[in-house]
């Protein structure tokens, strides 16, 4: 009886802390992203200042700095975070959906840095006259170590990183649904083309 209680209120509390999880419906993200929406929210902050509040509006400039993400991780479980915008091009034209901006596999705990990076993070690149693209920060707790035999991708090239699709990798992958999510919005600024130099600088 007091164990269910306690779920109860738990279940309860988490619904009404997070109710901008709700941004994932009112932008789209489900159905064009997810399925269901993400348990909690998740912590993002850039430069140790912005902290993003799921839905807002930011400039690629303030998101360009690989950011910090937190939870409350089992210091013996692995995760595994991604970034994606389903927008690319742009939200009406989206035939590369998804663009894969980061995608850090085998994280122990919330070690982010001692994780596997598949793709290093890039950040928001909406080209210019596009509107708002959605970029969306997913966290997954994965049921064992993952074995990756596929190449990974740095911050200094686009290889595989269009036409992704977070739900079937971790439909492949048995990650089930995301534990935690968030998601931001960001159209053109200056530092779109600085991005797209460096995304063609290498391999
Ligand atoms: C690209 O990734 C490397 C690590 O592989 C990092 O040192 C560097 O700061 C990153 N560059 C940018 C512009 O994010």
């Amino acid at each position: 009886m007091l164990l269910l209680s306690v779920a109860i209120v738990c279940v309860l509390s988490a619904v009404q802390c997070n109710p901008d999880l709700d941004a994932f419906k009112w932008h789209g993200v489900v159905p064009d992203v997810l399925s269901q929406l993400p348990e909690q929210l998740l912590k993002i902050t850039y430069d140790n200042r912005l902290m993003i509040m799921c839905g807002d509006i930011v400039t690629p400039t303030q998101v360009k700095n690989i950011p910090t993400v937190e939870w409350a991780a089992d210091p013996d479980t692995y995760y595994t975070l991604a970034m994606v915008d389903p927008d690319a091009p742009s939200r009406s034209n989206h035939k590369l959906r998804e663009f894969k901006h980061w995608l850090v596999v085998n994280i122990p705990g919330n070690n982010v840095a001692k994780g596997d990076a598949i793709a290093e993070y890039v950040g928001a690149g909406p080209p210019k006259d596009t509107g708002l693209h959605r970029y969306v920060l997913l966290l997954y707790s994965q049921p064992k170590k993952l074995t990756f035999s596929g190449s990974r991708v740095s911050n200094k090239s686009r290889r595989s990183r269009p036409k992704f699709h977070i739900k079937q990798f971790a439909d492949h992958h048995r990650l089930g649904q995301p534990i935690a999510g968030t998601l931001f919005l960001a159209e053109y600024d200056e530092y779109v083309p600085i991005l797209n130099k460096q995304l063609s600088s290498g391999q």
